[in-house]
C-alpha cells in the first residue's frame, strides 16, 4: 500500500469543508509545526489534491468538480446501499473485507485510493477528487467457470452507462478495458472471495477517468484518457456513479442464467480489435494472430493459419500486433 501520513490525512479531512483554513489553525488542530504543514501540503499535492491559497486567508481546495453525494446517487439509481468514502486502499478490498454481510448491488466509490489495483497485480492511478473509483457487490448462484464473460458483460454495462450520459464512441478490448480511439478511458477489475462450488462471490471494480490532473495522468505507462478530453459536456459524477449501479443491476440480472449469450451481437459492435492482426501475451509467450472476437463464453478467438485458437481469460493479455506496448 502507498502512504498517506496521518496528519496528512486529517489535513485532508479538515479541508472537505471546501473553506478556507489558515497555517496558524491547522498548525494547532494537527499539532504539529509550519514546517511540518508545508510536507502534509506536499504530500496532498502529490496525490492530486489541487490547493488553493490566498493571502491572510490560508488554503482550500481548488477543485471545481462537483462532490460524490450519497443522496444525490441514491435519488438517481433509487438503490439504498452505497458507501461513500473519502480515502480508502482500494474500493475493492473495502467490500471484499466485507463479504459476506453485503446484499447484492452493494456499492462503494471514494474520492481517492491509496491502493488502486488494476489486473495482474498492477497499480490503478486515482488522484484525488478526479475520477471515479468503483466496486459492487454480486453473488452469483453457479460455478466459477461460467462467470468466465462477466468481464465483458460489466464492459457492455459501462458503454451503456457513458451513453445515456451523452457519451458516445467508447469501445471495448478484451477482456477488461474501455477504450476511446485507441487510449484507455477506463479498466475493470473483478476479484472472488473464496466461494463454495455453487456460490461465487464477486465484487466488480471499475475505474473510470473523468478528469485527470496533469502530474498523476505522467505516471500511466500506456495511452490514456478521460471525458474531460472526448467530450464537451460537463460530467456529474454522481450521475455517472447512479447510471453504472443501474446498468449492472440489469445485466447481472439473469447473467447466471444466460451468461453473455443475449450481449454478443452488442459486444461485437463495440469490441475495437476485431479483424485485425494481433499478439496475445500470456507470461513472456506471445501468439500473433488475427483477432475474430469472442465465443458464448467469453473466450479470446484467434485465427492463425487458418485456424481458431481459443484462450480463455485470466492471465492473458491481447495487444495490436505493430503497438510497441508488447509488455
Ligand atoms: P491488459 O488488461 O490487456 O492486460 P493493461 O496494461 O491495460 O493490459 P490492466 O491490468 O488492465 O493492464 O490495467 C493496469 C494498467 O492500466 C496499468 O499498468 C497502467 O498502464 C494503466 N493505468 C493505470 N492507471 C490508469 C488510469 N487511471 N487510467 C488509464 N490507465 C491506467
Ligand atoms: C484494470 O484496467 O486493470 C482494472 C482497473 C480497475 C480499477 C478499479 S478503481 C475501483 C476498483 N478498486 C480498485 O482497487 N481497482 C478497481
Amino acid at each position: 500500500m502507498s502512504d498517506l501520513s496521518n496528519g496528512s490525512r486529517l489535513l485532508l479531512t479538515l479541508l472537505c469543508d471546501r473553506k478556507f483554513h489558515s497555517k496558524g489553525k491547522i498548525c494547532k488542530l494537527l499539532n504539529v509545526s509550519a514546517v511540518c504543514v508545508n510536507d502534509h501540503i506536499k504530500e496532498l499535492q502529490k496525490i492530486g489534491v489541487d490547493l488553493y491559497t490566498e493571502q491572510g486567508r490560508g488554503y482550500q481546495f481548488a477543485h471545481t468538480t462537483l462532490w460524490l453525494d450519497e443522496e444525490k446517487i441514491k435519488a438517481v439509481s433509487g438503490a439504498k446501499n452505497i458507501s461513500v468514502l473519502l480515502i480508502v486502499d482500494s474500493t475493492n478490498q473495502w467490500l471484499l473485507d466485507k463479504i459476506p454481510n453485503l446484499e447484492n448491488g452493494h456499492t462503494c466509490i471514494a474520492e481517492f485510493q491509496l491502493a488502486g489495483r488494476g489486473r495482474l497485480g498492477k497499480k490503478w492511478i486515482s488522484p484525488f477528487a478526479s475520477h471515479i473509483y468503483f466496486s459492487y457487490y454480486q453473488a452469483f448462484n453457479c460455478s466459477i467457470e461460467k462467470l468466465a464473460g462477466l468481464s465483458l458483460l460489466v464492459g457492455i454495462a459501462t458503454v451503456n452507462a457513458l451513453e445515456k450520459s451523452g457519451i458516445k464512441g467508447i469501445s471495448l478490448k478484451w477482456p477488461n478495458d474501455i477504450y476511446y480511439q485507441n487510449k484507455k478511458l477506463a479498466g475493470i477489475l473483478i476479484e472472488l472471495s473464496a466461494s463454495s462450488k455453487n456460490i461465487c462471490y464477486t465484487v466488480i471494480g471499475i475505474g473510470l477517468n473523468v478528469k485527470m490532473p496533469a502530474s498523476q495522468g505522467k505516471q500511466i505507462d500506456q495511452s490514456w484518457t478521460d471525458l474531460n478530453t472526448i467530450s464537451h459536456l460537463d460530467i456529474d459524477r454522481n450521475q455517472l456513479v447512479a447510471f453504472l449501479m443501474t446498468e449492472l443491476a440489469c445485466l447481472l440480472k439473469d447473467f447466471e442464467i444466460t451468461g453473455l449469450r443475449p450481449y454478443i451481437d452488442r459486444w461485437f459492435k463495440l469490441d475495437c480489435f476485431l479483424g485485425k492482426q494481433v499478439n496475445v501475451i500470456i507470461a513472456d509467450k506471445i501468439t500473433s494472430g488475427i483477432y475474430r472476437g469472442i465465443n458464448t463464453s467469453g473466450s479470446l478467438l484467434i485465427e492463425q493459419h487458418g485456424k481458431t485458437i481459443i484462450f480463455t481469460g485470466g492471465e492473458v493479455s491481447l495487444r495490436l500486433h505493430n503497438c510497441n506496448d508488447n509488455k
